[in-house]
């Protein structure tokens, strides 16, 4: 078998939110395959870094009153250490926000342009007067041409599903600033997608999509290619493009040449370090044929439009090597629906870590979960727990735990192996004679390779328990417990030192989705790692294993419930999340969930709200709610109960006899800790929370106006 080179990647998360459930589907998939590589001795590149650029990143960073250097920064530390808990073996994270990308990206740009695929025409838009910004369809909202319905965003309706462009809105207003948006034309710059139209079409059809994906290309063929609006006016946050001041690349223009800028900044790291890796070797066209290199990269379906149309064109004219293989992946839903806050499954990789729940549990559901196709993947949550409990902990750990105690008591720790007599053809057990011999077959195990190959996790973890299954089925009928009462040492150690060794075999088709665990059983068995060519051997004759220590817990079901409790939102409206059609269209611009500023209202809209001042009479903390504070408020003539989402910010003692102010004619709101009749008032955009309170003399119950 020869030894393949392979650049391998995940796509590059926004550095505008925080890694959830839904993005470790990718990550720890690829990872998966990385790992199974490795261990097959190939030689493998797994490169990723932070999606920085863009308006959504901008604002946010505005609104936190830090530079965008200061917000990336700080993601990007923050997905690092998500990453590292779930295992996510990257050799190299950086950020598209780098002088490697930089370089990168004007060179495609320059030969872009010197191949003639660069245009530039003026484009008229909606443009933000107060903010002096143009504004990406995502931060215009106002009324549905069709229904009539407010606050809809500027590609569809989400009360009548009518779908329409931002201009056909009425009355309009910028959810940045609020203002009405006015239309202005500018200068923008063009890639001639349509020109590539040939290439592509061959391109796609040529192994390296998914059928499903290719077929859905061939949709986008037959609608015709656009050229590709790649630049954007200032103020943005972006590299600006070369001759052309105040012109930035669109951020979906450099996001997957920050693949290159990682593998450029880790072959460099590696050449301080004395060792070489050629950056040629993988990214130029005639070099990576010659050198034979593989790039493959991972990806969710709603951004294979990017990846198979916009990157492999830009980099076919650049004289770069173009992807070997695009694979998509399906969304995540959780509990059969979209990931939701306010059910609480919108369930962050930070939050799942300080529940204490074991990362690697997620890792084995999710492998039993994937196949290589773009469907849904579903994380049921009961069936989480069942899966773990009772496959990976009840199932495989307890073979070690069943028989490891023997080989510990009575044989020094000794595995006896005599191959003769457990290696069998027979696909079953002997359940009539006390007979040692194993149905195992090495070509069922052999075709797992093969299963990862192709990214059918499931089928592996399906094909690696039933066999778990056979194991457990040939100690039930050997039963080491007797032969130990009986007295027949020699079938006891023979029968517990074959069973210990379907272990290591087990392990080592489980070491890709489950990296720590097998390491504690590498440490259990006293050998060295694990690799795909181990599977070959058999623990030698007297190889002596270590008493068995505990290697895995179960997930108990109360750290599920608190999970779902810890990411349900709090009182606070949630801005509707787009489905899923929108999600393309989302990515025109990357999304992040401004403070979304209402158009102007008059005085009567405002005095529909019944603003008074409250007395704190009591405060409290809610069990099992992590935002909550349950408060008692006197407002004159009543009192009222409240759960306010206060809870970071203040000690309920403290707050008790203050005075603040209360929207006392909301419709009241059950919610999961009682009946919440109103809404207390503060200020906060992310970095801190403040009550308001009246000025002295202020009495409960006085109307605010
Ligand atoms: N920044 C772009 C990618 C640029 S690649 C040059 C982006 N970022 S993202 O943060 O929105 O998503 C990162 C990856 O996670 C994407 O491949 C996306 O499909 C995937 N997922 C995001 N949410 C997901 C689920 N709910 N389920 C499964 N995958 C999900 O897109
Ligand atoms: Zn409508």
């Amino acid at each position: 078998m020869s030894k393949r080179k392979i650049l391998v990647t995940s796509a590059l998360p926004y550095a505008n939110g925080s890694i959830h459930l839904g993005h470790l589907v990718e990550y720890i998939q690829t990872d998966i395959w990385v790992r199974f590589q490795r261990m097959q001795g190939h030689e493998v590149h797994y490169v990723g870094a932070d999606d920085t650029h863009g308006t959504p990143v901008m604002l946010r960073a505005q609104s936190e009153g830090i530079t965008p250097e200061a917000l990336i920064e700080r993601v990007w530390k923050e997905h690092r250490r998500d990453f590292d808990d779930f295992l996510v073996s990257f050799d190299n994270y950086h950020s598209t926000h780098s002088d490697e990308t930089r370089v990168i990206a004007e060179e495609i740009y320059r030969r872009l342009d010197q191949g003639k695929l660069i245009t530039q025409r003026s484009v008229e838009q909606f443009y933000d007067p107060i903010k002096q910004m143009f504004l990406p369809d995502r931060f215009i909202k106002g009324e549905c041409p069709k229904c009539g319905a407010k606050d809809q965003y500027g590609d569809s309706c989400e009360v009548c599903g009518a779908t329409y462009s931002p201009t056909d809105l009425k009355n309009p207003y910028s959810t940045v600033s609020g203002a009405a948006p006015v239309r202005k034309a500018s200068e923008h710059y063009f890639f001639k997608l349509g020109d590539c139209s040939e290439f592509l079409q061959q391109w796609t059809r040529s192994g390296t999509l998914q059928l499903e994906a290719a077929n859905k290309m061939a949709e986008w063929f037959s609608a015709g290619l656009n050229d590709w609006d790649i630049s954007r006016d200032a103020p943005y946050f972006g590299f600006e493009i070369p001759g052309a001041p105040g012109k930035y690349f669109y951020v979906w223009l450099d996001a997957p040449i920050g693949y290159f800028g990682s593998l450029r900044n880790y072959c460099d790291k590696q050449q301080a370090a004395g060792k070489t890796l050629d950056f040629d070797a993988f990214t130029n066209a005639d070099k990576a044929a010659t050198e034979k290199t593989e790039m493959v990269h991972f990806i969710g379906k709603d951004i294979l439009y990017f990846h198979a149309l916009f990157w492999p064109a830009m980099l076919k004219n650049a004289g770069f090597r173009t992807p070997t293989n695009i694979y998509a992946h399906g969304f995540l839903t959780v509990n059969g629906e979209k990931m939701s806050k306010s059910r609480g499954t919108f369930i962050t990789a930070e939050s799942y870590i300080q529940q204490g729940l074991n990362p690697e549990w997620l890792r084995y559901y999710y492998a039993a979960k994937l196949n290589s196709t773009m469907e849904d993947i579903d994380l049921n949550l009961e069936d989480f727990v069942a899966r773990v409990n009772s496959d990976l902990v009840g199932k495989y750990i307890n073979i070690a735990s069943r028989c490891a105690p023997f080989i510990s008591k009575y044989f020094d720790g000794k595995i006896l192996s005599t191959p003769d007599l457990w290696v069998s053809e027979s696909k079953e057990i002997d359940h009539s004679s006390k007979n040692p011999v194993f149905p195992f077959v090495y070509t069922r195990l052999g075709d797992v390779n093969v299963l990862y190959e192709n990214r059918e996790y499931s089928k592996v973890i399906r094909d690696v328990m039933a066999f778990v299954a056979c194991i457990n089925a040939y100690i039930d009928v050997l039963k080491p417990w007797e032969l130990a009462k009986t007295g027949e040492m020699k079938l006891l150690h023979q029968v517990c030192s074959v069973s210990i060794n379907m272990f290591r075999m087990v392990a080592i088709y489980l070491k890709p989705v489950l990296p720590e665990m097998v390491a504690n059983v590498e440490n259990f068995l006293n050998i060295n790692p694990l690799t795909s060519a181990s599977a070959q051997t058999l623990l030698p004759d007297g190889h002596i294993i270590n008493p068995y220590k505990h290697l895995a817990t179960r997930i108990d079901p109360k750290q599920i419930t608190a999970l779902v409790e810890a990411n349900k939102e709090s009182l606070k409206p949630t801005a509707p999340q787009p489905h899923s059609q929108q999600r393309h269209a989302q990515h025109q611009e990357n999304i992040v969930e401004t403070t979304t500023q209402p158009a102007t209202i008059n005085i009567d809209d405002f005095s529909k709200i019944d603003l008074r001042v409250a007395r704190i009479v009591n405060a409290e903390q809610v069990e099992g709610a992590d935002k909550l504070l349950k408060l008692t408020l006197d407002i004159g003539t009543e009192q009222r109960t409240v759960f306010a989402g206060i809870k970071s910010a203040y000690d309920p003692e403290k707050l008790k006899g203050r005075l603040t102010v209360m929207v006392a004619n909301l419709a009241p709101r059950k919610m999961k800790f009682g009946l919440s009749e109103g809404m207390v008032l503060a200020a906060g955009d992310g970095s801190g929370l403040y009550l308001l309170g009246p000025d002295e003399g202020a009495q409960p119950g006085m109307r605010i106006k």
